[in-house]
């Protein structure tokens, strides 16, 4: 088969490496990828949201399957598109990755349905959101743009004057422009928080192993929200009992919620969740891979990525394995200093050779790279996911800081905490 992923970070380069261990993929393509990328699959420089390049792009080179692993073109349908000229692609249609792409349909799905989230009111009145809060006077409160906004839409307000200038930020400045239309503001809950990405074919889910993501840019969760630092998997807070309860109480009912609103959900579901005293209960829900959770995720998949793929595409999961290995795995993501801010970009990057660590040990996901005169430099805000998988996750974390270390460009940043805090839940369990 040949395969055309649409996408250009380090969750892509992981789905691209997973598939080309497959003995049914013959020919792999990436857009618009990235200097890395093209180690490994064929770069094409098409925008990721451009729906009809993209389009007219897979019927020209005549793909045999496109998976779309980024949330806009989701939101934006291009899998609607691809499928209405005949090529088979995974990932929701528009009208499932609604919930990801507006919190207003995700909230209003899991109270109808009874699945456990954060309690919550939705406004498109910047004055009535205020009234709401100072009437709740319940603090921390979060407030929560409607629709997409790179992960930055979500504010953690301390205190009246927080939501004030939040308010300001989405609903009257614009800031993630139309997706700040509406609100939503939640109650703020507390708990360890679990990554689980998961399989659907609409009508099956078979959850992965479990992730914990590091979103804070700095060590001890200090600093600014990022897309995530750093990775480990499994995530030792999500125990069988634990596993067995959001199976029951939140997978299933998700999927079968989108069935019975006539959008049912195929390709890879993803639940944020909050392991709250109260129990497990929903952050949010993404429509696709998580970066870098999947840079953690498939390197433990042992079933055939690509074979699970076109199970969820035909509706046939039910009768597919989709098996994990024991063991553990970490991923350590090498930043841009002042990332998510303002950071440098064109920084040589060393240590690697045809962008990989030539002494191995771990495998190197590229995210914000580019190849300039056949070097290597940095292109983006998170610049590499260096992934180590072992018997334990103590040993899978020393192996990827080692191999960290032997990757060099100016300014780096990365987190020397990733895993911490799984290590100690480890620790107070045994
Ligand atoms: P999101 O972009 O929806 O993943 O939210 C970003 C982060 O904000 C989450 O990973 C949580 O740590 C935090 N968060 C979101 N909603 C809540 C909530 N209702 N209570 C506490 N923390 C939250
Ligand atoms: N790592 C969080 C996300 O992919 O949304």
């Amino acid at each position: 088969m040949k395969i055309l992923v649409v996408g250009g970070g380090g969750r892509e380069h992981a789905i691209i490496r997973a598939l080309k261990q497959s003995p049914q993929c013959t020919e792999i393509w990436c857009a618009p990828g990235n200097g890395g990328i093209s180690y490994d699959a064929t770069c094409k420089a098409i925008p990721a949201t451009d729906v009809d390049a993209m389009v007219a792009f897979a019927k020209e080179e005549a793909f045999n399957y496109v998976v779309v692993a980024q949330d806009d073109p989701l939101a934006l349908g291009m899998v609607d598109a691809l499928t209405a000229v005949g090529i088979p692609a995974f990932g929701p249609d528009k009208a499932a990755a609604r919930i990801e792409a507006s919190k207003v349909f995700s909230k209003n799905l899991m109270k109808k349905y009874g699945i456990p989230t954060a309690d919550y009111a939705v406004f498109d009145d910047p004055a009535k959101v205020l009234a709401y809060v100072e009437e709740k006077g319940k603090y921390p409160v979060v407030i929560k743009a409607d629709g997409l906004a790179l992960g930055k839409g979500v504010l953690i307000c301390q205190d009246h004057a927080q939501a004030e200038e939040a308010v300001k930020e989405i609903m009257l400045d614009k800031k993630f422009g139309a997706s700040g239309n509406h609100v939503v503001v939640e109650e703020f809950l507390t708990g360890p928080e679990v990554s689980v990405l998961s399989f659907c074919d609409g009508k099956t889910v078979k959850p992965m192993v479990s992730s914990m993501d590091h979103k804070r840019a700095l060590d001890g969760d200090q600093g600014l929200n990022t897309g995530g630092m750093g990775t480990v998997a499994p995530n030792p807070y999500y125990t069988p009992e634990v596993a067995d309860r959001c199976m029951k109480e939140i997978f299933v009912p998700t999927v079968e919620a989108m069935q019975k609103e006539g959008c049912p959900f195929k390709g890879c579901l993803y639940f944020g969740l909050m392991l709250t005293p109260d129990g497990p209960k929903v952050i949010e829900y993404n429509c696709r891979f998580g970066d870098p959770e999947t840079q953690v995720v498939l390197p433990l998949l042992e079933s055939d990525l690509l074979t699970v793929m076109l199970a969820t595409t035909n509706g046939t999961l039910e009768e597919t394995e989709v098996q994990f290995r024991d063991g553990a795995a970490a991923c350590v993501i090498l930043a841009s200093g002042g990332y998510p801010l303002a950071y440098e970009k064109g920084k040589e990057i060393t240590g690697l050779v045809n962008g990989q660590l030539p002494g191995g040990g771990a495998t190197v996901y590229h995210a914000g790279t580019a190849l300039q005169n056949g070097k290597l430099v940095t292109a983006g805000g998170r610049v590499l996911g260096v992934t180590a998988t072992a018997a334990t996750l103590p040993a899978a974390l020393e192996a990827a800081y080692a191999a960290s270390d032997a990757i060099h460009f100016d300014k780096l940043h990365r987190r020397s905490d990733i895993g911490a805090r799984a290590l100690a839940a480890l620790k107070a369990r045994d």
